[in-house]
């Protein structure tokens, strides 16, 4: 035999959410139909931000494609797809992008039970210069009864029945998990067959780590216990020194972090008192899945999955990652 075997029966992303439907004995087939059209709109997005198929969108005068149309912008394209993906699964009644300030009401014939917020296309400052961008998403399951509304979506991440992102990186990746107990399970997608195959099952973020990730440009608006936390990773009263890394993506920065261990942080600053980052769909599915993958995620006063939001878009301070590295940090801010 010439070189590795060809994988006759391999994991993929379709068949392993399939698999765990069958074992709820109850499940309707309603969240895996959702996770297949999410899976559809990520491979989209990553064809279309690794500029498969340029041609077709640029012409050859760069800003108009080959129909003389105005080429969308990848942030709304993604959020397009998104939209659509969702829209058509017949599983949904109510969506919250960030790229739309209103929630999105699903018409009442193509409604379903699930309400998913997502950022689709997260670190759109990193687009031009062609470094990872992600996809984040978070899906509840509607618990009143009547017209879906707005009330609908500000519940607390513990509530969350899964969460998941997608890193459009040096390869593409979708990251999952389907609930407290259920695990977060890596797939890496496989151009050659257009499928995402399971390729870490069972993720665990280290118990510490060794890179504290933080926009350090702003270290003069932050709070006090916060500078001298980040000041003892740089200048340690004992052990070795913190490497830093910052992407400027969060899923490029979470996902690195729950494979090497670390911390993660956007504070609030004094210009930003509740930090940058959107709680419904960029904190809590990304706390959801690093205290399911056995880290913690705290805003520095609780944890994030406790917040109880009031407004849709409403930001929070993150702190997440490693749990002695997350403990550690929580001694300094109280
Ligand atoms: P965006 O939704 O406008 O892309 O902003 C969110 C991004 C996150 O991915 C990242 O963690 C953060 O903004 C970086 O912000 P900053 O440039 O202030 O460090
Ligand atoms: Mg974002």
């Amino acid at each position: 035999q010439h070189g590795p075997a060809f994988d006759v029966n391999a994991m993929t992303l379709t068949r392993w959410v399939l698999a765990q439907q069958r074992t709820a004995p109850t499940a309707t087939g309603d969240l895996t139909q959702l996770l297949n059209s999410i899976q559809t709109a990520v491979k989209a997005i990553q064809s279309a931000v690794r500029k498969a198929g340029i041609a077709k969108l640029h012409g050859i005068s760069g800003d108009t494609n080959v129909q003389g149309e105005e080429v969308k912008k990848l942030d709304v394209l993604s959020n397009d797809l998104f939209i659509n993906m969702l829209q058509s699964s017949f599983t949904t009644c109510l969506l919250v992008s960030e790229e739309n300030p209103q929630v999105i009401q699903v018409e009442t014939e193509r409604r379903g039970k699930y309400i998913v917020c997502f950022d689709p296309l997260d670190g759109s400052s990193n687009i031009d210069c062609l470094v990872s961008v992600g996809s984040i998403f978070s899906i509840y399951k509607k618990q009143s009864a009547g017209e879906p509304s707005e009330a609908d979506a500000l519940r607390p991440g513990r509530e969350l029945v899964a969460a998941g992102y997608a890193l459009y990186g040096s390869a593409t990746m979708m990251v999952l998990s389907l609930g407290f107990g259920k695990g977060v399970h890596g797939f890496m997608y496989d151009p050659s067959i257009g499928e995402f195959i399971l390729t870490d099952p069972n993720m665990r973020i280290p118990d510490k780590g060794k890179i504290y990730s933080i926009n350090e440009g702003y270290a003069a608006e932050w709070e006090e216990g916060l500078k001298r936390y980040v000041e003892e990773k740089k200048q340690p009263s004992v052990g070795k020194a913190y490497g830093a890394r910052y992407v400027g993506s969060m899923v490029a920065d979470v996902h690195r972090t729950i494979k090497y261990g670390g911390i993660f942080m956007y504070p609030a600053t004094k210009a930003a008192p509740n930090g940058k980052l959107r709680l419904l769909y960029e904190c809590n599915p990304m706390s959801f899945i690093v205290t399911e993958a056995g880290g913690l995620a705290s805003t520095g006063k609780q944890p994030v999955l406790d917040l109880v939001p009031t407004s849709i878009h409403q930001r929070a301070p993150c702190f997440l990652g490693s749990k002695k590295d997350v403990e550690e940090l929580l001694k300094y801010l109280n």
